[in-house]
């Protein structure tokens, strides 16, 4: 099976290391639109053009599903994309809800969500997740960790301080939603932060469970192909690609 991998840029690349570590496909087609990446600062009608023109770009490539790794385009965009493919869309909004879900926690666990300023304002997390009953939700626009990350600072002064920033009058969350791709990369400082406590749910770990219970898919490649795909500096993702997945 061939599978599309899109995201804003490299982060999506945290998805793509649980799907090889599962071995669930024999190739992964992966796109990073870096040219216009951060899109977790666009508005609404941006997300979905870019989107759209990612939808461009896959629809040359015969895949059998795309998984759309970026948690801004799964809040704004899968409607409009799924409309304009020939194949299965599915998004990481949905599987990190159903992660938290299995986790076993009462309907009063603290909750925390971290996510880019337009997943938070989608309030896509926010709503479902209380339909499901539970009622101590926060969520904060964490948008500084997408730099951070993108700069290989996965610990460290700066990271410690910008945790500060914005997690110091926070009680320790139960559970943290890392709603954004590269936050994957940065949950053992977010861990550590919180002395270990909270669950992490991440979107990489998340698509993997989704896809083995829902579409049946099984770990049954010992090698994957990856071809890497950008909009701009594809030499600069896939060095990216080499140390992150190695
Ligand atoms: N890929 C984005 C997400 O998961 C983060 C980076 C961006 O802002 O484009 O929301």
């Amino acid at each position: 099976m061939r599978v599309g991998v899109f995201d804003s840029g490299a982060g999506g690349l945290s998805v793509v290391k649980a799907l090889l570590e599962e071995g669930l496909f024999e190739e992964i087609i992966y796109y990073g639109d870096t040219a216009r990446v951060p899109y977790g600062t666009k508005d609404n009608n941006t997300i979905v053009r870019y989107s759209l023109e990612a939808i461009e770009f896959f629809n040359n490539f015969n895949i059998d599903l795309l998984i759309t790794a970026c948690n801004t385009v799964s809040a704004y965009a899968l409607p409009q994309m799924r409309k304009q493919s020939y194949y299965d869309i599915i998004g990481v909004i949905a599987s990190g809800i159903e992660a938290l879900e299995n986790r076993g926690l009462t309907k009063n666990s603290n909750i925390l969500i971290i996510a880019t300023k337009s997943t938070i304002t989608s309030q896509r997390y926010q709503k479902e997740i209380k339909e499901l009953g539970y009622n101590n939700i926060s969520a904060i626009a964490t948008g500084l960790f997408v730099p951070i990350v993108e700069e290989g600072l996965f610990e460290g002064k700066i990271l410690d301080e910008v945790m500060e920033y914005y997690f110091k009058d926070l009680k320790t969350p139960d559970a943290i939603i890392l709603g954004c791709t590269h936050f994957p990369l940065i949950s053992n400082a977010i861990s550590n932060y919180f002395n270990n406590t909270p669950i992490l749910i991440h979107s990489g770990e998340a698509i993997v469970q989704h896809l083995k219970s829902k579409f049946n898919i099984k770990n049954s490649f010992k090698e994957t192909k990856l071809n890497i795909y950008a909009s701009d500096n594809v030499d600069g993702l896939r060095k990216i690609a080499n140390s992150w997945l190695s």
